[in-house]
């Protein structure tokens, strides 16, 4: 089913309104509506994304919004960006001293339409190896690229996900009331070929 799967990037005027009608996430069976951090991701993509990949651009970080097609429409989305947001202190540990030439980014939202889930997660590894080679064509100067990406401490498919790609976790994230840290942290080194 993936090799009638075309990749781009979003564009505002053209794939707005796909946007809003994108479906990562439904229901589960026994439960009020769908899973939570799903939920949050599929309003991200909807209403969100295009916005925010082009102030992202705007002010310099790099923004991208990427999105996959098929017969029915939009099939999988990610966004990337340089990093910009504050390591807690476990993670800057773990990142250690940067040398020159080794940048920071962000995998900050991955996800395919619910058509393509429940399948080994083959339309899944194609959006991160994609991913991870677009951040690579994004930092042409950099000689490492620390990869990050948040989880939410519920979200087992992500975690699968990243594992497969050997993104290690450096933080849990746990569920509330423990403050805001539902999000846990998880980097991938990229050493791109010279
Ligand atoms: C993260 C993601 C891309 C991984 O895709 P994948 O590797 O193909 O894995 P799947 O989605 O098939 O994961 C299977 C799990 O999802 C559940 N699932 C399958 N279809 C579902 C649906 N329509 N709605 C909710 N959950 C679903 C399965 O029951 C299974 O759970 P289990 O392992 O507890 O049985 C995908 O799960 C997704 O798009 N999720 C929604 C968005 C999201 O949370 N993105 C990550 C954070 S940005």
């Amino acid at each position: 089913m993936t090799d009638a799967i075309h990749w781009r990037e979003a564009v505002k005027n053209r794939d707005t309104v796909a946007l809003r009608r994108f479906t990562c996430t439904t229901k589960r069976e026994g439960k009020k509506g769908p899973p939570p951090h799903e939920d949050q991701v599929q309003r991200y993509f909807r209403q969100h994304a295009i916005t925010a990949a082009n102030r992202s651009r705007d002010q310099g970080n790099g923004g991208r919004l990427m999105i996959a097609e098929d017969s029915l429409g939009i099939a999988a989305a990610y966004t990337h960006q340089r990093l910009t947001t504050k390591l807690p202190p476990k993670v800057l540990l773990a990142l250690g001293f940067m040398g020159a030439g080794e940048v920071t980014r962000e995998l900050c939202f991955l996800a395919v339409a619910t058509r393509h889930r429940s399948k080994g997660g083959a339309l899944a590894d194609d959006a991160v190896a994609r991913a991870l080679y677009d951040i690579i064509d994004c930092e042409p100067e950099a000689e490492r690229i620390h990869v990050f990406g948040q989880v939410d401490y519920n979200n087992k498919a992500s975690m699968k996900m990243l594992e497969r790609f050997n993104f290690r976790q450096l933080t849990q994230g746990v569920p509330p009331p423990t403050g805001d840290q539902r999000l846990g942290w998880w980097l991938h080194v990229i050493d791109p070929p010279p």
